[in-house]
């Protein structure tokens, strides 16, 4: 309670590919696409850095640029924290929320980035919340007081582009939000994550640490330091990916068995719905909108028909974007507010599904 979202941003890569040019690469087709999944095109970054697309997103967030959603300006000293959601950040040190401080002067705010695959905004803006609240009852003095909470991703750089299995889905994306600690208004009612195991490896993407030691058990070997595979050999066991990488795959890619994923998906997001509205006791009729991670629009249409509602009530946004990982949720959420589909006094929902297997949800009041 008390924490409320005062802004909103996105921001797309200029590249806007469309179905048909995949099958340049794969053996697809726009019909087996748009059937499946809903999708017709989506966004490549070629220049753009997922600092940059967090920059764009933030900007628009903060009030600074025209596009999104926002209540007022705020001054970069006036952000506390910056929560950053990715699994393709530019680099691994410095963060890329210490990137993104640094981009827009946020001279007050501690930095972190946080990997909770397409879950990671949920999981971001619950931990953004949780620290503002902390804050606010420890000692009645809120040191956090304002958070930037962002997602940008960059699948493609992770997408094995032969592979039309996964290829055909991810897109790539950045969105924002500003929250802010505010006893007057109702804000954030309630959050849920939760993870199950993954216990098929229905969705891995092995760590690009390909750096071997120059060592061995006994001590210096230069030798060892060219084994590259060994070094990574109990992972990719763990993940199950030996027989592939003996095919010639590449390693470090998105590797996705679509049917499991499926059926967690759609489970996920009717048990994450149903906790937050039971958390914050408010029936789902009374919620105006969901604003839903976006794989496949079928998974959508599953997951409403189990909850009993409409499926006008999600915000959809999948058709041109195709799946941004933690990116989905707050891009689509900022295309809500230029909308209009988002007034004040709503109840809205962000729900949420990813590798790990993570989940989760999150119900405010406008
Ligand atoms: N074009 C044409 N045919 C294809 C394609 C394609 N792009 N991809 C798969 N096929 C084929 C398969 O090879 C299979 O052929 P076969 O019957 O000859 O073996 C056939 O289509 C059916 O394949 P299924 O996997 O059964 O297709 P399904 O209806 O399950 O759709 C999909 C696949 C779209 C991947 C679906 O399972 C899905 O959306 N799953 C969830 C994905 C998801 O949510 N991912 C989120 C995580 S991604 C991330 O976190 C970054």
């Amino acid at each position: 309670m008390g924490c409320a979202i005062i802004g909103c941003g996105k921001a797309l890569p200029a590249l806007d590919v469309k179905n048909d040019e995949l099958t340049a690469l794969v053996d697809t087709s726009d019909e087996w696409i748009s059937k499946r999944t809903g999708i017709k095109s989506r966004k490549v970054a070629l220049d753009e850095t997922n600092t940059d697309l967090a920059e764009t997103a933030s900007r628009q967030a903060l009030g600074w640029a025209d596009g999104g959603y926002h209540e007022r300006r705020i001054a970069p000293e006036e952000i506390d924290l910056v929560v950053f959601a990715t699994v393709t950040a530019d680099t691994l040190v410095p963060s890329n929320a210490a990137l993104l401080r640094r981009r827009l002067g946020l001279s007050n705010a501690a930095c972190f980035d946080l990997n909770a695959a397409c879950s990671g905004f949920v999981y971001a803006l619950t931990v953004a919340e949780s620290m503002i609240a902390a804050s606010a009852t420890a000692n009645n003095r809120t040191n956090i007081v304002r958070a930037l909470v962002v997602s940008a991703e960059r699948p493609s750089r992770i997408t094995n582009w032969v592979d039309r299995n996964t290829c055909v889905l991810l897109g790539d994306g950045a969105g924002a939000v500003v929250v802010e600690y505010d006893p007057d208004r109702p804000g954030i009612l309630s959050s849920f994550i939760a993870n199950e195991d993954d216990i098929h490896n229905a969705l891995t993407c092995p760590m690009p640490l390909d750096i071997v030691p120059p060592f061995d058990a006994q001590g210096v070997n230069l030798a060892a330091a060219t084994n590259v595979n060994k070094s990574h050999a109990s992972i990719d066991e763990e993940l199950d990916i030996i027989e592939s990488l003996a095919a010639g795959d590449p390693r470090n890619v998105l590797r996705m068995n679509g049917q499991q994923v499926f059926k967690f998906s759609a489970h996920a997001m009717k048990q994450a719905v149903g906790e937050v509205c039971n958390r914050a006791d408010v029936s789902l009729s009374d919620v105006a909108l969901i604003v839903p991670h976006q794989a496949n629009e079928r998974i959508i249409d599953f997951a409403a028909r189990r909850m009993g509602v409409p499926k006008e009530i999600f915000n959809l946004t999948i058709q041109h974007r195709g799946n941004s990982s933690a990116a989905s949720v707050p891009s689509s959420l900022a295309d809500a507010y230029e909308e209009g589909h988002i007034k004040k006094g709503d109840k809205v929902i962000l729900v949420a599904f990813g590798g790990g297997f993570t989940l989760g949800a999150i119900l405010y009041e406008v």
